[in-house]
Order: C-alpha cells, then sequence, then structure tokens
C-alpha cells in the first residue's frame, strides 16, 4: 500500500500542475505589470452603494438575541500555537462542527449502502451513482419553499431547518477513487465517473441541532453520464454535434457554485481538458491547445474505455465542446435535465457569482482559472423576472464581457460579441465567439491575471476576486514583489453602473504575502462567499506557512485594513472550499476537499487517525457554540 500512497501525493501533485499550465500565448499585457502601478495608489471604493440584497438571506438576521453589541467579526480566533492535530480539523474555541455527507453516503436512506473508507471494500461504479462522490467543492444550501419566499420578497418566511444542498463534485484521483493508478476496464471508469459530478441531497435539522440526510423526490447524483440540454446562442451549434448522434449527457470537474435570484443551482465545469485523451496520433488545433487538450490528460484513462474521451474518435470529434459550460440545475426537481448555459461562455469556469442590478436584470461575475486567464461578466437584456414571466431564461439573452485592467485604477468591460469587427475577421457566428470564448478574449486584449478563481459579492456591490498565485510570473521589477506570485491576492471591483455599465474601478484588496510573520498569516486564497454585512469568508488552497493546514478565515470588510481571523484549519494535504448558510447565517456549511490527497498514511478524515481507512472528502456543518451569526 505504501507504493499506492506515495503515488497519490504524486498524482495530486501532478493534477495541480497540469491543471494550472498557462495556455494563453497571447501578447496581452499581463496582469502584474498592472498591479505593479496600482500598488502606489490603493483606493478604497466601498461605500457608494446601498446594501446588496441577497435572496437566499433572511433581512435582519442580525436583530434579536442581542448581538448589537458585538463586532461584526468578534470570535476567537484559532492561534498558530492552536494547531497540533493535523489528522483532524481545528476550529475556533467559539464554534463546534459536525461531519456530513462523507464520499459515500447514500443520497437518501437506503438508495444504497454507505462506503466507510474500507480499502478492500469499494463501491461499485452501481453504488456509486447513488452515493455522493469525492471533491467536495461549491455548493448552495436551498431552503425548502425558498422560491415563493424569495420572489415576494417574504425572506422571513425561509426555513432554517430543511432544505435541499446541492454540493459539487470536483474529482477524485484514481488512486483515491480506484486505488490504482488507472482503469483496467469500462468497470473502473463508470466508478471514476460517478463519483465526479453533483450530489442533490436533502437536509433536515434533528431536535439537538444536529443535520441529517433525509428522503426527497428531489435527491438525485448527476454524473457525466447524465442527459442534459444546451441552451442559449450556440445551442444549435455544429460544433456542439458528433457525426455520431449521441445525445448530450453529464457534466465534470464541477468546481465552484452560485446560485440564482431564481432559486436554481449553478455548478461549474473547470478542468473538463483532462478526462480526454487520444489513443492514436493527436495534434491540437489551435482552439485544442488553447483549452489545454492533450494526448493523456491527466491520467484518468476514461479515453481507453469509453469513446466519448477518446480525441482521436471520429465519432465524437465535438464531444470536447460539450464540456467547460455554467450548468444550471433546478434542486426541487429531480426528473429536470441540466442545462447548460452557452450565453456565458466555455472556459475553465470556477465558480459564479450573481448580482440583482437596480431594475431586476442580473450581472455574473466569473474567473477562469488558470495562469494568465480572465475575469468574465455576463449581463441580462431583461430583468430576470420579466425573463422569466416571458418564458425565458435571463441567463440566455444577454452579454459576455471581458475584464481590462488600466494602470489608473480603471477597467473595461470588453464585449465578447460577433458585431465587433475583430471577432468577425476569426468567427462566424455567435456560436462559435462562445465555444471558444478564449480565443476571443485573447484578440480583445483582455488582462492576463494570476489564477482568478472566485467571486463573491460584497455589501456596498463590490466584487471580490481570488487570484490564488502564479508561480510562473516573470515580472522582473524588483518594485514588484509578487513576481512570481506564489501567495496570491484579492482583486475588487466596482462596476461604473450598478453592474450594468461597460467599465469599472478596482483596486488590490490584500496581497496574502503581507500576511506572513502575522498571527494571521495564510496564503492561496480560493473559495469566497461575502454576507451583505461586510464579512468575507476565503477558503485557501494551497501549501499554507508556519505548519498550518489550509484555512478558512474570515474579515470585515467594512474596515480599511484588511484583518484575517482564522476560524477553521483543514487536516493534512486537503483544502477548503464551498461555504454556503442557512437564512439566518446560524448554520453554515463548509467543505473538506481531498483530505490527505486521499492518502491514508496522512489523515483518515472523518475517521480517527489508523493510518489504514481511506480518508474521505466531506461537507463540515459549523455553527457558534452561542448560536450566533457566523463569523461574529
Ligand atoms: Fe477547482 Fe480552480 O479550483
Ligand atoms: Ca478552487
Ligand atoms: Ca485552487
Ligand atoms: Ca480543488
Amino acid at each position: 500500500m505504501s507504493t499506492d500512497n506515495k503515488n497519490a501525493l504524486d498524482n495530486a501533485q501532478l493534477h495541480d500542475e497540469i491543471e494550472n499550465t498557462p495556455s494563453n500565448t497571447s501578447e496581452n499585457r499581463p496582469f502584474s505589470s498592472v498591479l505593479e502601478t496600482n500598488m502606489s495608489r490603493r483606493k478604497v471604493m466601498a461605500g457608494s452603494l446601498t446594501v446588496a440584497t441577497t435572496a437566499f438571506l433572511a433581512p435582519g438576521a442580525h436583530a434579536g438575541w442581542g448581538w448589537g453589541r458585538r463586532k461584526l467579526v468578534d470570535f476567537k480566533p484559532v492561534a498558530i500555537d492552536d494547531v497540533v492535530d493535523t489528522t483532524m480539523p481545528t476550529i475556533s474555541d467559539d464554534y463546534e462542527y459536525d461531519v456530513l455527507i462523507p464520499w459515500g453516503t447514500p443520497i437518501e436512506p437506503g438508495a444504497t449502502k454507505e462506503y466507510t473508507g474500507e480499502p478492500d471494500a469499494r463501491p461499485t461504479s452501481a453504488q456509486a451513482a447513488l452515493q455522493t462522490g469525492l471533491g467536495h467543492d461549491g455548493m448552495w444550501f436551498f431552503p425548502m419553499d425558498c422560491r415563493n419566499a424569495i420572489y415576494y420578497g417574504r425572506h422571513y418566511r425561509m426555513r432554517n431547518d430543511v432544505g435541499m444542498l446541492c454540493v459539487n463534485h470536483e474529482y477524485g484521483t484514481n488512486i483515491h477513487a480506484l486505488g490504482k493508478s488507472g482503469p483496467e476496464n469500462l468497470e473502473d471508469v463508470r466508478l471514476s465517473q460517478n463519483i465526479h459530478g453533483v450530489s442533490v441531497v436533502k437536509l433536515k435539522r434533528t431536535f439537538r441541532r444536529g443535520w441529517k440526510v433525509v428522503s426527497s423526490a428531489h435527491s438525485r447524483r448527476i454524473t457525466v453520464n447524465t442527459p442534459v440540454t444546451f441552451s442559449g446562442p450556440a445551442a444549435d451549434s455544429k460544433l456542439l454535434q458528433n457525426p455520431n448522434g449521441n445525445i448530450p449527457l453529464g457534466t465534470v470537474n464541477n468546481c465552484g457554485s452560485g446560485a440564482t435570484p431564481w432559486g436554481t443551482y449553478l455548478t461549474c465545469e473547470e478542468n473538463f481538458n483532462g478526462y480526454f485523451g487520444a489513443t492514436s496520433g493527436f495534434v491540437a488545433t489551435q482552439e485544442q491547445d488553447r483549452y489545454g487538450f492533450s494526448e493523456n490528460g491527466f491520467g484518468y484513462g476514461w479515453h481507453l474505455f469509453d469513446k466519448r474521451f477518446d480525441l482521436s474518435d471520429e465519432d465524437y470529434v465535438n464531444e470536447q465542446n460539450r464540456f467547460g459550460w455554467i450548468v444550471e440545475i433546478d434542486p426541487f426537481d429531480g426528473t429536470q435535465k441540466p442545462v447548460k448555459r452557452t450565453a456565458l461562455g466555455r472556459f475553465k469556469h470556477e465558480a459564479i457569482a450573481i448580482a440583482e442590478s437596480r431594475n431586476g436584470r442580473i450581472a455574473a461575475y466569473m474567473g477562469d482559472d488558470q495562469r494568465f486567464d480572465y475575469c468574465y461578466k455576463y449581463v441580462s437584456d431583461k430583468s430576470w423576472k420579466r425573463a422569466l414571466r416571458d418564458k425565458e431564461s435571463p441567463l440566455d439573452k444577454g452579454s459576455l464581457y471581458v475584464a481590462r485592467f488600466n494602470d489608473d485604477g480603471t477597467g473595461e468591460w470588453l464585449e465578447l460579441t460577433i458585431d465587433n469587427p475583430q471577432l468577425a475577421a476569426r468567427f462566424n457566428s455567435q456560436a462559435e465567439v462562445l465555444i471558444y470564448a478564449r480565443v476571443a478574449a485573447d484578440i480583445l486584449g483582455a488582462t492576463p491575471m494570476d489564477r482568478p478563481e472566485w467571486t463573491t459579492i460584497g455589501k456596498h456591490g463590490e466584487v471580490f476576486w481570488t487570484c490564488t498565485n502564479n508561480s510562473k510570473r516573470t515580472d522582473t521589477n524588483i518594485a514588484n514583489p509578487e513576481a512570481p506570485n506564489n501567495d496570491g491576492h484579492i482583486i475588487r471591483t466596482k462596476d461604473s453602473d450598478d453592474h450594468l455599465g461597460t467599465s469599472f474601478t478596482w483596486d488590490i484588496y490584500l496581497l496574502a504575502s503581507s500576511t506572513r510573520g502575522t498571527e494571521g498569516v495564510f496564503t492561496d486564497p480560493d473559495a469566497a462567499w461575502a454576507d451583505p454585512y461586510g464579512r468575507l469568508f476565503i477558503g485557501t488552497d494551497g501549501s499554507q506557512p508556519d505548519g498550518l493546514q489550509d484555512q478558512l478565515v474570515v474579515f470585515d470588510t467594512t474596515k480599511d485594513t484588511p484583518e484575517p481571523k482564522r476560524l477553521l484549519v483543514g487536516v493534512n494535504s486537503d483544502e477548503i472550499t464551498g461555504f454556503t448558510v442557512t437564512p439566518d447565517q446560524r448554520t453554515a456549511f463548509v467543505n473538506i476537499q481531498h483530505p490527505g490527497n486521499g492518502s491514508p498514511d496522512a489523515t483518515n478524515f472523518p475517521a480517527p487517525y489508523d493510518g489504514r481507512t481511506i480518508p474521505r472528502d466531506c461537507t463540515l456543518v459549523i455553527r457558534r457554540k452561542d448560536g450566533g451569526i457566523i463569523g461574529s
């Protein structure tokens, strides 16, 4: 087993390395050089707009309970010296956690048996199709009956004790899922496929304040083999049809998430390229190169037994174009076909945050997580309520933009439209522009960033973008300490016209390197969620300094100086990601992803350390011991 364990670590590191190899060879001016100019101009942009509205939260969550005197972020942080056993998580003394839905949990009681981490008795692919998967990442809690409450503004009616939880299963390496480095047959491939995707489970709080999975007609697993549909401007494109005529199936590498104001879940397809490979001579086209397709992918080996993922199979020549989208899932209809929203463009979608503008039109902010890739925004043509009344999706008709950051603290949203002669010279239709959005963004001169991961909307409508790191940045200006950018940073943008504008202002909210040497040290910001009162929650993904593992830190963004407070530290070689709350903000859900990178030598979480049980990705339910607001 020790050989396998070593491979597990190597495999995870390889995954990280491959997924982040730059594929952007455009000569667009890197963000590093813009950052250098900006750092001398730190500008606080908060304050000019009204408090953001958040559909899933109950306004006045702070009322009652006597929290008025407590500061916005007031818990006792986990000190560096408090972290003594990294085989288990460490949480603030003011908080407690329970483990929920570890890998292998039946999606409803009795659906199948549970997988418990036994190394010699892994689930079959059929069992895995009815269990939660691996790689817990983005998620969202939808209170039962939330839709009417949101639509009619009766947020106080939303339930805090029962709802549907949608959870992404981004990935699990072959070593972690199969116990071997590659598949040997189609059953192995199906098991690997079925631990990927999305789980929709119904959760209910018990009288002891614990949470459990209960039965529901809405519960389901969505995998890379689940029927899906395409919608929006590229839906009927020939580039999404195969000579084989196979129907569109599935979603994969579901990373971050978002939710719509109308109560649906958005899952983001990130490193989809890694699941494709070629069984015979593969020479990448310019577009395939830009999206990172290669002969062996990330080593999953699906293409060896499932032709859909074989780039050299002429029957499935466009299967690759069916991935890289934002996918809309109805958490309250277990029979709904997930819908791929092509108007939002095809790239390595990390996550999505939706803001509602003054007239009900929506803007969606989205990062493309690769070194030197871009920040995007989508704006709907109509208000979301009007679109729904007209039997349209607000995510089907609108404009897609990519960001260019200027030296003076301003920026432009450049529209990806076939009406632009620069793009008409390269593409035949708007469908092509969207399918090859990265190439279109290169042509428009977007600013190459240091791996844009999650986005979230702050108290004043400002958008926070986590840029996790960029070790390949080669800016040699010694005045700029972030080349290479090993620790990452958080950017803040403010739209010029309440999310509908074509320009914005921006500043650097925080360079993570500036926290080194302090008690609040953290690096590699990744997952992000802001509440409407000014708290910003950041989950990290990368080697943390001072012997720490990946962390959940909280900021009070109403203060001029960012000060991270450490709420949670994870286990060896995990990642802290995904964040969602109940409407009263007194319960939060956060994910422990790839604990130990799958190696039982590193941790057996959620089992206590025994050096043998396979560690399982899981969700933590966290709450303040005194029942207060999360983050306070
Ligand atoms: Fe799936 Fe970029 O994190
Ligand atoms: Ca991430
Ligand atoms: Ca990451
Ligand atoms: Ca991850």
